[in-house]
């Protein structure tokens, strides 16, 4: 590293040399500069009141310099004292240049870069058959009405005219809470096994007329296979005003089939029970497979195996019974009758999609569910 010598010889000759010598130093001191210790170290050398080069040169050849040379070295101190101010000026400005460039460097985004995709989700095929069905009876005028899926006995069967002990509750297949042996009967928990009790939910919230359909989860106790699932879908259905008759029920239903699977689909109307509707029917449909023939070219028909009907829903007229337990709302059974119905969701999709296996739906397997996207 360069130190300042002493000055014998002060002929011009001899503080030329020195100069120069003193300059490359600077030069190449200055230029190897690259961070900000470099920078402070460099400043301090050159300088520092104590010991910096400057001062080292004020008292080496300014302070002994012989009379007559004194007002020479004095002019070219003074010279070299802003050379050296403008070198560690110029080493400090590239070095927040190139810390700034390196910054932008380090900022800088590509703006010709395809973006980031976030994929958006596809409608559930079960939810989108849900809302298909919602919106038919919507335009019917029909209101949308929920409830909740921890259900209790009275909601889910006493009010709907199954009386405890009943034998039509073992139809239900129902999944109970556990631990609720102290409470009352009709308070006891349980998963409701289908959408009905918000029938009487939604009687005991409004006063008739009234046109809901109810759509949401249901469980039973039924082992998953191809067409069973513990927790599936269904769609309620309740119409209540005076003069409501099993005409109304059979027009409305047959328009609605129409409407989601096509205008040439038939309706066919069977008798049943359900211990809330009296009379009470399942509904069929022309099968819009095979057209209601029974056959795919010389193949069976599989979603209809082969009778060319396909079972939709269960149906009827409310049972005067049920109105009782509303009747304080309005629903005094010799003033207002009404109809109701309730259709498994899942498997109008299943049908709809042509879907072999009821269980896909629930799998949560994006390969499936992307085709509905
Ligand atoms: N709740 C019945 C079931 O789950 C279906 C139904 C609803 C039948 C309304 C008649 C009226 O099987």
């Amino acid at each position: 590293m360069y130190t300042v010598p002493k000055l014998t010889d002060y002929s011009a000759k001899a503080i030329d040399a020195a100069v120069r010598e003193l300059l490359s130093a600077l030069e190449q001191e200055g230029s190897a500069v690259g961070s900000e210790s470099d920078y402070k170290a460099f400043r301090d050398r050159w300088m520092a009141r104590k010991n910096g080069v400057l001062t080292q040169i004020n008292d080496l050849w300014l302070k002994p310099a012989p009379k007559d040379a004194k007002k020479d070295v004095g002019q070219r101190v003074n010279e070299l004292k802003s050379k050296v101010e403008q070198t560690i000026d110029a080493a400090e400005k590239r070095l927040t240049s190139t810390a700034v460039k390196s910054k932008l460097s380090a900022d800088h985004i590509d703006i010709t870069l395809p973006g980031i995709c976030r994929p958006i989700g596809a409608e559930h095929p079960v939810i989108k058959t849900m809302n298909e069905i919602v919106s038919v009876f919507r335009n019917l005028g029909y209101s949308v009405s929920d409830g909740p899926e921890v259900e209790n006995d009275y909601y889910n069967f006493e009010a709907l005219n199954f009386p405890p002990n009943h034998p039509a509750r073992d139809t239900q297949d129902t999944l109970f809470i556990s631990g609720q042996d102290r409470e009352a009967q009709r308070d006891r928990l349980l998963l409701r096994t289908h959408t009905s009790p918000v029938q009487i939910r939604t009687m005991e919230r409004l006063k008739p007329p009234l046109r809901i359909v109810i759509p949401g989860k249901v469980h039973r106790n039924d082992p998953p296979d191809a067409s069973h699932s513990p927790m599936f879908h269904q769609i309620e259905g309740l119409a209540v005003d005076t003069n409501i008759t099993f005409g109304d029920l059979k027009g409305t239903l047959d328009h609605a089939m129409k409407a989601l699977f096509g205008s040439s689909v038939k309706t066919h109307f069977r008798p049943s029970f359900f211990p809330f509707t009296e009379p009470s029917a399942e509904m069929m449909v022309s099968c819009f497979i095979c057209g209601g023939s029974g056959k795919r070219g010389s193949e069976p028909c599989r979603p209809c195996k082969t009778t060319g009907w396909i079972e939709i829903l269960g149906c009827g007229m409310v049972d005067p019974n049920v109105f009782e337990f509303v009747k304080h709302n309005g629903y005094d059974p010799k003033k207002v009758s009404g109809f109701a119905f309730g259709m498994g969701a899942d498997r109008v999709a299943i049908l709809k999609y042509g879907v072999d296996d009821i269980q896909y739906f629930f799998q949560g397997d994006v390969r499936f569910l992307k085709q509905f996207g």
